[in-house]
């Protein structure tokens, strides 16, 4: 199903908040790709953290107000985890909604936290809450919440999880790895963020799209042919001995997120309940999604260019 404006039809205005961080400038860019008529609202201060493509193809506002006029999609690209930007995307809500925009997308671009238990994973549990807020606080503005499970991206997959070492070559496993588990790009991502945030036709509430669904074991396979050498996979203990070394590390640094809030996503998708529902995938059969093996086969070709 295509997007793309016929011939004379005026280019629809997509208001974006947070193009100045990472997934932002991605989505920024996707955005502009098709045509949008972009808008850009950014803190006083911040715009200098715009690349110079999008600074000069984007209207560019410091104030809300009037921000959301004429706007048809308003797209949040805020990072997560705090009351403050949680209060901040339901102002935007209001605003999209009190300007009859037709949709809003928050900064959602998770693994699926509507499957995750309370507790499970403290950024889920936020982003459930803006999730619960939003549906009682929309009017007629469609949310579409845009899950495409954990950027497969080296700063993420290979990084921040706490999955891979890869100066190691090893993986951690915890559990039986059995589960599928989603991984798509920032710049994937954000190509299906600017589908939806287009779209003409009425969009699911969980608008699920991957680069790729893998086990363990495959994700592994997958690194090692990306890369071109072994990974030898360590096993770390079961499901169980994963709730106790989370438990552990909470208590004992309840105020460093860094020490165990990775793992909680890991958890979440080695358990399988964060696992994406149905796929819109080929809905958008123009985005061809990178997987692991390419990225990473990508990443070392680049490399190889730059040294
Ligand atoms: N699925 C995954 O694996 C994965 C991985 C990484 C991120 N994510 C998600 O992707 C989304 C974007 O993350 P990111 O890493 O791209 O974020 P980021 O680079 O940290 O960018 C954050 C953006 O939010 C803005 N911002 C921060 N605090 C704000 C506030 N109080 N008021 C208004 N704007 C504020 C920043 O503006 P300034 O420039 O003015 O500071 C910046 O534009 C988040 O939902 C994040 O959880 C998902």
């Amino acid at each position: 199903m295509s997007t793309e404006r016929g011939f004379g039809e005026p280019a629809k205005t997509i208001l974006l908040v947070g193009a100045t961080g990472n997934l932002g400038g991605f989505i920024a860019r996707a955005l502009l790709d098709k045509g949008t008529k972009l808008r850009l609202l950014v803190r006083p201060g911040s715009r200098v953290k715009l690349s110079p493509d999008v600074a000069t193809a984007a209207e560019i506002l410091e104030d809300e107000a009037g921000a959301f006029e004429g706007v048809y999609t308003v797209v949040s690209a805020l990072s997560t985890g705090s009351e403050a930007l949680m209060d901040a995307q339901l102002r935007f809500l209001r605003a999209a909604r009190a300007a009859g925009a037709r949709r809003f997308i928050p900064s959602s671009f998770s693994l699926n936290f509507f499957g995750l238990a309370e507790g499970e994973n403290v950024n889920s549990d936020w982003r459930r809450e803006f999730a619960r807020r939003a549906d009682e606080e929309r009017g007629a503005v469609e949310v579409v919440h845009v899950l495409s499970g954990c950027f497969l991206d080296m700063g993420v997959l290979f990084r921040f999880l706490g999955a891979f070492d890869l100066d190691k070559d090893e993986a951690y496993l915890w559990g039986d790895g059995k589960h599928k588990m989603d991984f798509t790009t920032y710049a994937d991502t954000a190509a299906y963020t600017a589908e939806a945030a287009l779209a003409d036709e009425s969009l699911p509430c969980e608008f699920c799209v991957a680069g790729e669904s893998l086990t363990f074991d495959e994700l592994v396979n997958e690194t090692a042919a990306g890369l071109e050498r072994p990974i030898t996979v360590k096993t770390l203990g079961t499901l169980a001995d994963l709730d106790d070394e989370i438990a552990r590390r909470l208590q004992a640094e309840p105020d460093n997120m860094s020490s165990w809030l990775p793992l909680m996503f890991w958890r979440g998708m080695l358990n399988g309940n964060g696992k994406l529902g149905p796929l819109m995938n080929a809905r958008y059969p123009a985005i061809h999604p990178t997987g692991v093996r390419q990225y990473l086969k990508r990443m070392a070709a680049a490399n190889a260019r730059s040294s």
